[in-house]
């Protein structure tokens, strides 16, 4: 299992250059900590997307990290998670919206979502709910 937090990389955002689909041949024009998060693309039977809610939606460093996928086509997996935080109930809509429509257009399987909620964060009973998910992925 590997852990990239790409909340505290640098990744731009895709700039829709085609470079990747022309001279490029799959490899981005931009030169960012998006290296290091391609060999998972490539690699990982299954993908766990975790991001704190930020105005409605994913962070835009966990957007951008998913958008840059645009490259090499899609991701290698078969399964995807996405574990959700934010300070109030209610706001997750649009990031799963997102996350079920990339899941959709990429071929992948959702194998779940968790979402906490303001004093959920980090309790005990949220821990155990994620550990008992994870038993059965
Ligand atoms: C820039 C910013 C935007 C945020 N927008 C929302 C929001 O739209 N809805 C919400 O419920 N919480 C919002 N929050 C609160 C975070 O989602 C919350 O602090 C976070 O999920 C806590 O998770 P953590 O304990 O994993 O860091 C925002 C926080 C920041 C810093």
């Amino acid at each position: 299992m590997e852990i990239l937090h790409v909340g505290k990389m640098k990744i731009g955002g895709c700039l829709g250059c085609e470079y990747c689909h022309t001279k490029g041949e799959g490899k981005c024009v931009q030169k960012d900590d998006m290296e290091k998060v391609m060999p998972a693309y490539k690699e990982a039977d299954m993908i766990v997307f975790a991001s704190p809610i930020y105005y409605f939606d994913l962070t835009a460093q966990l957007s951008a990290a998913m958008q840059r996928v645009y490259a090499i086509g899609k991701p290698a997996a078969k399964k995807a998670v996405l574990l959700l935080s934010s300070g109030s109930a209610g706001t997750h809509d649009g990031a799963i919206a997102t996350y079920k429509g990339i899941l959709a257009f990429t071929k992948i399987e959702d194998a779940g979502i968790i979402t906490a909620a303001g004093e959920e964060n980090g309790s005990e009973a949220k821990l155990a709910e994620i550990r008992e998910f994870a038993k059965k992925l």
